[in-house]
């Protein structure tokens, strides 16, 4: 399997995957909405018609959990209607189709970390319309790899690591949430973890390529600023002290079964490599 087209090329996962798969050999076929908007079935039928490819990775979503409370018709029409769209012309072409989804499916009322069938409970829209986007992907194309990721950073894409360094610069005190507890997960990791599945024939279904062990946004944020050498103080404060249109888990960490490296040695890889 050599040819990709990759969905959402232009985001902070797409960029890091279009590295790392072409690095690898891929031939790489990039798409943004510009080139193929999921959101309308026609053309993703068309543009899957005139092109060439063995698989599809699917990472075009609308990904701002808080915007999606207020933007409900907005969500769904790209994390589910389209993710059926694509999967379903994957499926007319014979290909399988790869579908990046999110911890927030769960709703975080467990204490240990989520396995792949426990009971999904999307509490917010965003969670709600990637679950959808889970169930039409599993229905529309039988070839299909349900990736379920979690507190992603990377060095294309607005993210936590590079907000705390920032914030840094202009303050001396960092307020930070700490009950929420989770995977963070570094782009590359996950572009290497889904190379991991194709190259593998890992039997079709759904996994989780998430950071190893679990931490909490207050332990993460200190966690970057120890490895960075940055000195600066930080304050544990609880979700109640920061409110937020969208409800996140309290504790969304996932099993991941050796996909990836623990989460505090890929941070560390991330903030000593050129970015
Ligand atoms: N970021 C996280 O912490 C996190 C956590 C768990 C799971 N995930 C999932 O991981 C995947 C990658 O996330 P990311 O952070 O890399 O997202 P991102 O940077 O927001 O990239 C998403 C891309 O999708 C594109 N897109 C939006 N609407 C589209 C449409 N109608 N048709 C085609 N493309 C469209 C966007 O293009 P435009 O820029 O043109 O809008 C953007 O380039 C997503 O599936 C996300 O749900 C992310």
């Amino acid at each position: 399997m050599k040819r990709i087209l990759l969905l959402g090329a232009n985001g902070m996962f797409g960029q890091d995957a279009f590295e790392i798969f072409t690095a690898s050999g891929y031939m790489v076929l990039k798409a943004g909405r510009g080139e193929c908007d999921v959101t309308n079935r026609e053309l993703v039928q068309k543009f899957f018609y005139k092109n060439d490819f063995d698989l599809v990775i699917n990472a075009a979503a609308y990904t701002k959990v808080d915007d999606a409370e207020s933007h409900k018709a907005e969500a769904f029409a790209v994390n589910a209607e389209g993710a059926k769209n694509v999967a379903e012309a994957a499926n007319k072409k014979s290909v399988p189709v790869v579908f990046i989804s999110t911890d927030y499916v769960f709703d975080g009322e467990k204490t240990s970390p989520y396995e792949v069938g426990d009971k999904t409970n999307p509490l917010s829209v965003y969670g709600a319309s990637k679950l959808r986007g889970e169930e039409n992907t599993r229905a529309a194309n039988l070839q299909h790899y349900i990736i379920r990721t979690s507190w992603l950073y990377g060095k294309n894409g607005k993210n936590f690591v590079d907000t705390m360094l920032n914030m840094a610069k202009s303050q001396k005190v960092i307020r930070v949430v700490n009950d929420q507890f989770g995977c963070p997960t570094w782009t590359h990791d996950l572009a290497f973890g889904i190379k991991k599945i194709i190259e593998e024939k890992t039997p079709f279904g759904t996994y989780h390529v998430c950071g190893g062990g679990v931490t909490s946004w207050y332990e993460f944020a200190k966690k970057i600023f120890e490895i960075a050498a940055v000195d600066v103080s930080v304050t544990p404060v609880s979700t109640s002290e920061f409110p937020r249109p969208a409800r996140r888990p309290k504790f969304s960490a996932m099993k991941n079964d050796g996909m990836c490296r623990d989460w505090r040695e890929a941070l560390e890889k991330y903030l000593t490599s050129s970015r």
